[in-house]
């Protein structure tokens, strides 16, 4: 198969790298100059781990490349795939298709003969039939399918996620654009990877309902350890007693700062949006965005209520700032709402974080980067583990609280407990929900 890949942010990088293990031939494309040079150069502009081992030996092995020019990847591919971003429509909380439609407006200019375009960005209902009619507009008369091809893989995870997935989703409207499709991903179906056909709009709805059951389950445990800090229970202890039940799970069942990321909070407002065009409220939805807020806000109490009520002219030094560890990205992640409120309130804050600084450092002015979590607790009122990085849950808490001036933590995350933080000396600990 030969496969155009337009759009090398984290989901286009890794399928196109993946596609090329799988054998095929795959033309990625960006429009951003800078970071075909680095693609090129062999450089990998994300951190996603592994990537960088696995895209030198699909491109050694002549079967991955990197051009900035959509008309020669596009022409004589089987599957072009559409994986540019989608993000929030300022003002009204719709996914913005911008990008999607240019891309489909180019690639119906470059086609020379049969291909699928594929939509692997997560869009609204109904966006694969705009995609389709706006080809049929541009360049009346070429043969062409599309096919919605949504995207499950978790960042930080996003190989393995990507070569061993749950399920392949791939809503079709042809028998040779499912031919195609199943061509694409045979290595995974002779590997009993189940892949769904379904229609187009159905396979849009999937992904959109994925990742919104999945931010309710996460709120659900954050509200739940909200009432188990009034009662006195443990929500660590809830979250294994009730994953345990089968029908529930122990995944995304860990309470923390409130789920953020590139695509939880678009998603949830996108189907809001989406519920609300149809007359078919997501009221439950509706619910978890405005919940989640809160439980991020609820943070920041926390760590003035650990300061003893204000951080005005105080130091906190916060472990990680990306929305969850393996990554760099830092998209609607919690630190961008939790570290503006502690500079607001007159805190000085010293950040540290193994990936988070390079994006980070525009998205969070008036703060102080720091080389390693000691020297960000140094001299410091309070400690606060925003994201659970390895390199954070084995800390010598006896050697970081006889360095503070105050060894208070808010451990957001649950790494550790009121017990290891006592007996290392600290004198006060906060955690969520226990
Ligand atoms: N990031 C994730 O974990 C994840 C997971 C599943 C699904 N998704 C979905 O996948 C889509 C892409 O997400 P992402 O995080 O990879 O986005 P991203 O912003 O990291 O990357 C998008 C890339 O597309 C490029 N681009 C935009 N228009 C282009 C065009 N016309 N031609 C060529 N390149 C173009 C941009 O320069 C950018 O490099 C989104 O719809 C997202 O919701 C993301």
């Amino acid at each position: 198969m030969k496969i155009a890949m337009i759009g090398t942010g984290y989901v286009g990088l890794v399928s196109g790298v993946c596609f090329s293990d799988f054998g095929h031939e795959v033309v990625c494309v960006d429009k951003d100059p800078r970071k075909i040079e680095m693609l090129k150069a062999g450089r990998v502009p994300i951190y996603e781990p592994g990537l960088d081992v696995l895209m030198a030996r699909n491109v050694a092995a002549g079967r991955l490349s990197f051009t900035g020019d959509l008309d020669a990847a596009v022409d004589g591919a089987d599957a072009v795939f559409i994986a540019v971003g989608t993000p929030t429509r300022r003002g009204d909380g719709h996914a913005d298709l911008t990008y999607v439609m240019a891309a489909a407006e180019e690639i119906a200019h470059a086609l020379t003969g049969y291909a699928v375009i594929v939509t692997k960005s997560t869009v609204p209902v109904g966006t694969n039939a705009q995609v389709r009619a706006a080809i049929e507009k541009t360049a009346p008369g070429k043969a062409f399918d599309v096919a919605s091809n949504p995207e499950f893989l978790r960042e930080g995870a996003a190989i393995d996620d990507f070569m061993r997935p749950d399920r392949v989703v791939v809503g079709v409207t042809s028998e040779r654009a499912k031919k195609v499709m199943g061509e694409v991903y045979r290595p995974l179906f002779l590997r009993d990877f189940p892949i769904l056909y379904t229609d187009l709009e159905t396979a849009e709805l999937i992904k959109y309902a994925a990742n919104a059951f999945l931010a309710t389950k996460i709120t659900f445990i954050n509200e739940i350890a909200r009432l188990c800090e009034k009662v006195g229970a443990d929500v660590k202890q809830v979250s294994r007693g009730i994953g345990l039940d089968g029908r529930i799970g122990n995944k995304f069942l860990h309470a923390g700062p409130g789920y953020g990321g590139s695509c939880f909070p678009k998603d949830t407002s996108a189907l809001a949006r989406i519920g609300q065009e149809h007359a078919a409220p997501m009221q439950i939805v509706e619910t978890v965005i405005k919940v989640n807020e809160e439980v991020k806000r609820r943070m920041v109490e926390k760590i003035l209520d650990l300061c003893g009520g204000s951080v005005n002219g105080k130091t906190v030094a916060v472990l990680g700032v990306t929305f969850k560890p393996n990554t760099d990205d830092m998209r609607d992640a919690p630190s961008l709402t939790i570290i503006p409120a502690l500079v607001g309130g007159g805190a000085r804050v010293n950040v540290v974080d193994p990936q988070g600084r390079r994006e980070g450092e525009h998205l969070l002015p008036g703060v102080t980067w720091m080389e390693d979590a000691y020297a960000a607790a140094a001299g410091a009122d309070a400690v606060v583990i925003l994201t659970e990085w390895n390199e954070f849950r084995a800390l010598d808490l006896a050697r970081m609280a006889r360095a503070m001036k105050h060894s208070r933590m808010a451990d957001l995350r649950n790494v550790y407990s009121p017990k290891d933080a006592a007996e290392a000396g600290f004198a006060a600990y906060t955690g969520v929900g226990r």
